[in-house]
């Protein structure tokens, strides 16, 4: 079986979503303590884009956060960094940067482990928040780049077995059968 690649959402798009995203977080936390906590692997390259566009002073921490499991489908299982309760986010305002939230779990967890840190305000940037049947818990995305179907995306940060992250753009992947 092999895969194939479909366009969804092209670079320029992003670049122009990522500018919007960054001046209405520059305009909400000015003069704030601002810390952006970013979340490994997938939002680095988002991240990258979206911190040189905010023009009002910030600080910014990694934490590694994924559901175990195959890298198609979440388990339910989330496994946080152990590093998370030595952050210093103590009275700072705390956007946690994500590429996407699929069923939420994983933000879910995230922000609950950031909230005993008692930061003044904690909120969710995500490039791309994934329509899922059924659900899982309701998230509030107050950054939120674009909303997806329900498909599995690569690109720009994101990953399928840990390939396509250097894609410009966001790419659907779709199995195709090998011709015969
Ligand atoms: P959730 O816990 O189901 O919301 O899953 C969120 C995490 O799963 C994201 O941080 C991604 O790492 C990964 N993920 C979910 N959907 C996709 C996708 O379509 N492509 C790549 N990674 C995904
Ligand atoms: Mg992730």
């Amino acid at each position: 079986m092999t895969s194939r690649l479909r366009p969804l959402i092209s670079a320029g798009r992003i670049r122009k979503r990522v500018a919007e995203l960054a001046r209405q977080i520059s305009e909400n936390h000015r003069g704030a303590k601002l810390t952006l906590v970013i979340v490994l692997k997938g939002a680095t390259v988002f991240a990258a884009d979206l911190m040189r566009r905010i023009d009002t002073p910030f600080v910014i921490d990694f934490v590694r956060a994924s559901s175990y499991g195959k890298a198609a489908r979440s388990s339910g299982a989330v496994v946080l960094g152990d590093d998370i309760p030595g952050l210093d986010i103590g009275g700072h305002d705390v956007i946690v940067v994500e590429d996407i939230v699929d069923s939420g779990l994983t933000i879910t967890a995230l922000i609950a482990a950031l909230e005993k840190l008692e930061p003044a305000s904690l909120d969710v940037c995500a490039l791309l928040h994934k329509h899922v049947e059924g659900g899982g818990p309701a998230v509030a995305i107050r950054y939120k780049g674009f909303d997806i179907p329900n498909e599995f995306v690569v690109g720009y940060g994101m990953d399928y077995a840990e390939q396509y992250r250097n894609l410009p753009g966001v790419y659907r992947l779709t199995p195709s059968e090998d011709e015969h």
